[in-house]
């Protein structure tokens, strides 16, 4: 089946869609995105989403092209047209394609900004095979610019992250700055000590996963404790549990770190029930 994707304000088959060469998010990566998963045809946090894209494009100095109602439309749109049961609608935003290449802003009034969104089916996402057998995840050293809370489209080094985990027999990587974990390639991180669960804190140099402060929410409400603090890769492969979450990944276990087993090399108990948790909350309250 040909996806239909948006393209500023048209649905168009996605062989039929185009962006400019002199698009600002191709020539110098000045664009935001967003990831919302789709579970059941209906979107998860699509609210959390949207405050964050808002956030993102403020703090870039850029516009909100598109309204917030009109967003949920086209998401839904997008998932009702192409069908989706489960998967992901990707957002991309970017500064626009002025006339001519050139590191100074353009004027927004002359130059609209990009408005991109696809959407990729995933069937079995929630029932993932990955989530049962639990992650291997190498440490590398985070060599990412400082504005890591902007979720901008700069994702080579992510991509390059995820490549030399590939290289290396496992399935993503960690990152790791100053000895201190930062966050993984593509979500957040944490470690499980007996009842609690540990994670960096929110700061600049990390992105402030929607994920994760569902779940955060919900290990409280389960009693859980949450510390949210730094911790190094020694700490992590003498860690109980550890585990990621993202949008794509909801909360997937990570049984192995830099070739250390943690536990018995399955999943613990605290990741998956934290998994169940947070599918059964998200399918309940997504739009
Ligand atoms: N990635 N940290 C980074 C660097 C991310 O790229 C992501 C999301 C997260 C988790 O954020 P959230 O829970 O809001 O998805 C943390 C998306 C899924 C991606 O790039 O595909």
């Amino acid at each position: 089946m040909t996806r239909t994707v948006y393209v500023n304000g048209e649905y168009l088959p996605e062989t039929e869609a185009k962006v400019s060469i002199f698009d600002r998010g191709f020539l110098m990566a000045d664009g935001v995105y967003e990831v919302t998963s789709v579970l059941g045809g209906k979107l998860v946090d699509f609210d959390g989403h949207a405050v964050r894209l808002e956030r993102s494009l403020g703090e870039l100095d850029m516009g909100s092209p598109i309204s917030k109602e009109d967003l949920l439309d086209v998401h839904r749109e997008l998932v009702r047209v192409n069908e989706i049961e489960e998967g992901m609608v990707y957002l991309q935003i970017t500064r626009g394609a002025p006339d001519d290449r050139d590191f100074v802003f353009p004027d927004p009034d002359t130059t609209p900004q990009t408005v991109v969104l696809f959407t990729q089916n995933k069937p079995g996402l929630a029932d993932s095979p990955a989530a049962k057998k639990g992650m291997k995840v190498i440490s590398i050293e985070d060599i990412r610019w400082g504005r890591r809370d902007i979720k901008t489209v700069q994702l080579l080094y992510p991509s390059m992250g995820k490549m030399m985990a590939k290289k290396a027999g496992a399935d993503d990587a960690w990152m790791t700055q100053d000895g201190f974990v930062t966050e993984g390639t593509s979500n957040n991180a944490y470690i499980v000590k007996g009842n609690k669960i540990i994670t960096r804190a929110l700061s600049n140099d990390i992105l402030h996963g929607i994920t994760r402060a569902a779940v955060l929410r919900f290990a409280q409400e389960a009693q859980m404790e949450v510390e949210e603090r730094n911790f190094t890769i020694e700490e992590a492969r003498e860690a109980d549990e550890a585990f990621i979450t993202s949008a794509s990944t909801f909360v997937m276990p990570v049984v192995e770190i830099d070739g250390a087993t943690l536990g018995d090399g399955t999943p613990g108990r605290v990741a998956p029930r934290l998994r169940e948790i947070y599918l059964d909350e998200s399918i309940k309250a997504a739009i």
